[in-house]
Formats: C-alpha cells, structure tokens, sequence
C-alpha cells in the first residue's frame, strides 16, 4: 500500500507522478469533506508556526487558513524586523525554539536553501514557502491541481508560461512538477529573463518537450498559460528592471485573438503584466487558483502530519 514518504515539503523535485496523482485524490476528498462542514476536528489540537520573513499576502493567509479550517491554530512571525533574526540570531536557533512551540512550521525566506537549513534543525516537518529565487513547491503543488480542476487533465497540454521565467520560483517549482507528464511547454520571455539552464537539463530524461520564444503570439498555441510578475526584488541592477518591467501585457484582446480555449493562470500578486480586463473572462482562473491553494494546501498540513483523509 502506498505511504505519503516526506517529512518535508522543500522542493518540487521531490515529488513523483505517484505522490502527485496521490497529492491530487486527496485533495478532491479534502474539498468534498470542507464542503461537507467535516474537516473542523482533523488538526484539533495541532499548532502550526508560521514563519513569513519576505512580504506574503496568499501563501500566508493561506496555510493559515487550512490550518483554522482543520480545527488547528497558529502562531507566526512576520518580517525580520519583528523577528530576533534582527539581533543576530541565527534561523537554526530560532528553529529549535520553533520546534518546542509548534508541530509543524512554514517559512518563506529571502536566501535560496534556507528551508533546507530550517528543516535540518528540526524534527518536526517543514514546508518551504519560497526561498529566495529557488523553489515554491507548495504553489506548484496548486497550480498543477488548478490546472487538473480546470482542464479536467494535466496530460497532453500545451502550456505557456510568460514573464520572468529566470527568477520566478513559482515557474521554477512547477516545471519540476511537469517533468511527470507528457506535455508540450512554451518559454515565452525576452533573452534576458530565459528559464535557466539547470532546469532545462532536467527535461532531458523527461517525457515533457519544450519551446523557447521571446513572442507572446505563442500564447496562441496553448490550452493554458501562466502569466508571471518580474520579479523586481531580485533584480541587482534597478535599470535594468526598469527596461525589462512593461515587456510583456497579456491583455483581453490578446486572450481572445486565440482559437484555443485558454486557461489563463497567475500566481499573483500581478503588477502591469495582466490586464484586469482579463478578469471577466471564463477562463481567468487565477482567482479560483488561489482558492484551490487552501484545499491543497489543508490536504499537504494532513499528510504530513500523518492524519488519514478519507470520505
Ligand atoms: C509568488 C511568490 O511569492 O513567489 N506569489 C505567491 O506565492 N503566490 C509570485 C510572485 O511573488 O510573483
């Protein structure tokens, strides 16, 4: 019989097709059991840390919503400033308090690897809420399960993903996650801002083939795309951020230019590269997406903190 195996959730790269279709299920059964008024008792008692040390609206408002929704409670900590990460303590330290509070912590951190740094000083579990540039497994987690609601399939998809495909985690973490199906993906970006090497690499040994374009027309070829924000704080050089910041507009007209049935997706928060004239469509699911986090995410607290979901 199949067991969730991870203590952690730190990198998408640790998921395979098995814990997602399993990752999938049991998300749908949490959804129903929600609807249902029944998922209040499956986390009673349980405390969950909720550690944000880089800005955060839904991620944040997020998991803790799964956590109250499973009848669990939380306590965080917010920004550096209130923090004593700001007198000098290190995340290692200030894991190991942690540890004695809570029974399981989420962390959103500016330095790529610091999950892996927190979830090294503890035994509890640890889930990695962005590190930097690196990795966002969780959002990937929702987005695929966005796109399995939305399309009804992940396979057999042809995917854009637009915008800062250098340093947007989000895209990071999710085409780690696509690696596990067959589809066709498009790298729509100016050369600047092109998906780096170390993730092409990985496709080689992948059933998933890709494009690299830098015209957004290409949008016009897929079933979904996934629109992202430059990533302004990652930037070391301003100027150059300044030119690269408007490059791309994903716009209603364009959207509707297109004879395919797209489904268009953003992580959000969204700045100048998604029109809200978008909004109104059928297909803008990017609200509905991160609706679908709290469901996915209220699944992964269950998982590892070993609590059976079933109907
Ligand atoms: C993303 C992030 O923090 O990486 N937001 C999110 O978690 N929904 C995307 C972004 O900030 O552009």
């Amino acid at each position: 019989m199949y067991k969730f195996p991870h203590r952690n959730i730190l990198d998408a790269d640790q998921f395979s097709r098995t814990d997602l279709d399993f990752i999938i299920q049991k998300t749908k059964i949490i959804q129903k059991l929600f609807k249902q008024g029944k998922t209040f008792g499956m986390l009673r008692g349980r405390l969950l840390a909720s550690l944000f040390f880089e800005a955060s609206t839904r991620t944040r408002l997020s998991f803790e919503s799964a956590m109250e929704r499973l009848g669990g409670r939380v306590i965080s900590t917010v920004g550096f400033q209130f923090s004593s990460i700001s007198k000098g303590e290190t995340l290692y330290d200030t894991m190991k308090m942690v540890e004695a509070y809570a029974d399981i912590a989420v962390i959103r951190h500016p330095v790529e690897g610091s999950s892996r740094i927190a979830a090294g000083a503890v035994r509890m579990p640890v889930i990695n809420a962005g590190d930097g540039a690196g990795q966002h497994p969780t959002q990937a987690l929702l987005d695929m399960f966005t796109i399995e609601v939305e399309k009804g399939k992940v396979e057999d998809l042809t995917i854009g993903f637009i915008g800062d495909l250098k340093y947007g985690r989000t895209i990071h973490s999710l085409v780690k996650l696509l690696r596990h199906y067959n589809v066709h993906i498009i790298f729509i970006s100016p050369e600047e801002l092109k998906l780096p090497d170390s993730y092409k690499k990985d496709f080689k040994d992948s059933v998933l083939t890709y494009e690299e374009t830098n015209d957004i027309k290409a949008i016009w070829d897929c079933d979904v795309i996934y629109v992202t924000r430059i990533q302004e704080e990652r930037f070391a050089d301003h100027k150059e951020y300044e030119r690269l910041k408007e490059i791309y507009k994903v716009n209603k007209e364009l959207i509707l230019a297109s004879k395919k049935n797209t489904t268009v997706l953003h992580p959000l928060p969204r700045v100048t590269e998604l029109s809200t004239d978008v909004d109104d469509l059928p297909n803008a699911a990017y609200f509905r997406q991160a609706e679908y986090g709290v469901v996915v995410r209220m699944a992964l607290l269950c998982l590892l903190l070993n609590v059976e979901i079933h109907e």
